[in-house]
């Protein structure tokens, strides 16, 4: 049968009734793809697998919360939601809201998402307001506005976004046949890392499978705030999806890394771009520079020793969060193409492609 998207898929695990209007763009049922040139760097012991939520159909994981979160606002009755964002949670929340036919706000810190999202945010028709702060301070206005106006606030402290999101864990056990032995994943304002852990958690409380994986969060080293232990006022990274000084959903983390018995840690910007490349460069999928934060994780992990000790095979799943197209600025940054252009020459460009000798 054809993929039917989040909601109907996952019926029995979220809080729908045949009353719910549902606003689907069939995401869901995202492609896990494995990785054996980053297995190859972990341990002989590894299967690394790339969750690509990127492929979702705006692009990033927020997708998964937002058909949730903008069923439940239209079955109330909303005739509008609002949410601050780093770019993805505005380009779902403006295309969900299309979909539904209603209107969407979004609050952006000015000057500080990527170019992709704001013109998905754009095009979708949110009004969009972009604030002379950061993220953290636009999450504050919204929360403040959606308590005192009649407008639904869809960042992840609503809880529908927390529900839908958490579909991630079960798909990645259907699509595996088991649970994996770690789940590492990038945190900002750590909705996702709260919502895949309570996913994995209930589908070992409903009996389908009988463990739980380790959690492994990796924040932005200039932006991480639950590594360090308090909030930070002005948070500093080359992946603005997760420049966030002061996380939303900061307990969820704390929780999953505990219960689990993983960990939270940082990786640097450096570690993130050479993720990135490597990504691109050696496994083939593009995914923007804070997913990269999943994959810089673990390899720090193996440097460090985290993995060495495990003599039997083990797998780890890393989540991809956004695709690589929504910063394309990023990418043609990093690589830094020279501004030659060539004449309509045929040899001019066998000489550019073989060099000299030819
Ligand atoms: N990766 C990407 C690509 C994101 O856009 C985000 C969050 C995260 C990771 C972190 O997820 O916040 O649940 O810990 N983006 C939000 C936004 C903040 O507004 O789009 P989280």
């Amino acid at each position: 049968m054809a993929w039917r998207g989040v909601i109907k898929e996952y019926w029995d695990f979220l809080p729908v009734s045949r009353k719910t209007p549902i606003v689907t763009l069939l995401e869901g049922n995202t492609p896990l793809i494995p990785a054996p040139k980053i297995a190859e760097r972990i341990s002989p012991y590894a299967q690394v697998y790339l969750k690509f939520e990127g492929m979702n159909p705006t692009g990033s994981f927020k997708d998964r919360g937002m058909t949730v979160a903008v069923s439940k606002a239209v079955e109330a009755g909303a005739k509008a939601v609002i949410c601050a964002s780093t770019g993805n949670t505005s380009a779902a929340a403006a295309a969900y809201a299309a979909r539904a036919g209603i209107k969407s706000v979004v609050v952006i810190p000015a000057g500080n998402i990527a170019y992709g999202k704001l013109s998905q945010a754009l095009i979708h028709g949110a009004q969009v307001l972009p604030i002379e702060g950061n993220f953290d301070d636009a999450l504050r206005l919204v929360r403040e506005i959606s308590q005192e106006y009649p407008i639904e606030l869809v960042n992840s402290i609503n809880p529908y976004r927390i529900e839908g999101q958490k579909t991630g864990a079960i798909e990645i056990c259907r699509q595996l046949g088991r649970v994996p032995d770690f789940h590492a994943i990038p945190v900002g304002n750590a909705g996702n890392i709260t919502a895949y852990w309570k996913g994995y958690k209930e589908y070992k409380e409903r009996g389908f499978v009988s463990r739980l994986p380790k959690m492994l969060g990796f924040q932005a080293s200039g932006a991480a705030p639950i590594v360090k232990g308090r909030p930070i006022k002005h948070p500093r990274t080359i992946a603005t999806a997760i420049k966030i000084g002061n996380p939303a959903s900061w307990q969820g983390a704390v929780n999953a890394v505990k219960e689990s018995r993983g960990l939270i840690d940082v990786v640097t910007d450096r570690e993130i771009i050479s993720a990135y490349k490597l990504m691109a460069r050696e496994v083939g999928i593009f995914a923007e520079p804070a997913s990269a934060a999943s994959v810089a994780g673990i390899l720090k992990k193996a440097k460090e020793g985290y993995f060495a000790k495990i003599k039997r095979p083990f797998v780890i799943v890393c989540i991809l969060t956004g695709h690589g197209l929504k910063d394309p600025d990023r990418a043609v940054a990093v690589v830094k193409p020279s501004k030659r252009t060539y004449p309509v020459d045929k040899s001019a460009l066998v000489k550019a492609i073989f060099g000299k000798r030819i």
